[in-house]
């Protein structure tokens, strides 16, 4: 399986999360690309059998430009995009926690719950993260 994991992050959160995706995957056999949205040229989407999108929330439960640009970038909505995030509950409570992850599973019609991280995922939100995976995987290759 060739995966993708694309994903913006300006203070570490999303791209530790990132990394446990990385991780996780290669150590499952899969063949692993990883795009720091922003910095990285632009990629082909359809080369992939798996796309991880990963966000940070922003200004009030926004989705930062930097992605919007991707999406853009990408310039159709693949059927295999499954979504992460970090975001903090003290920026407006649970009404505002993640929304990005919310947003973007809604705008893909992402078959699989989005999932979101509340700041470091290292520690104990590090399973919440595999297991995440776990079912995601799992579902992929039960569809295969
Ligand atoms: C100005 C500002 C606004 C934020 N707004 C939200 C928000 O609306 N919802 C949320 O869940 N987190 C919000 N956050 C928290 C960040 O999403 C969180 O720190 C995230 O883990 C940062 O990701 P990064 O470390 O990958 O850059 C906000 C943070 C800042 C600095």
């Amino acid at each position: 399986m060739r995966c993708l994991i694309a994903y913006l992050s300006y203070s570490g959160n999303t791209k530790e999360a990132a990394e446990i995706i990385n991780d996780y995957l290669m150590a499952d056999g899969a063949i692993v690309d990883v795009h720091r949205i922003g910095i990285d040229p632009p990629v082909d989407a359809a080369a992939y059998d798996m796309i991880f999108l990963g966000t940070f929330t922003w200004d009030m439960g926004e989705t930062p430009d930097e992605v919007k640009d991707f999406i853009l970038e990408v310039g159709y909505k693949p059927d295999h995009m499954a979504i992460f995030g970090t975001g903090e509950t003290q920026f407006g409570g649970d009404d505002l926690f993640c929304l990005a992850v919310d947003k973007l599973v809604t705008f893909y019609g992402s078959r699989w719950p989005g999932l979101k991280i509340e700041q470091s995922p290292r520690g104990s939100q590090e399973q919440v993260v595999k297991n995440w995976l776990k079912g995601v995987l799992h579902d992929v290759k039960s569809l295969a």
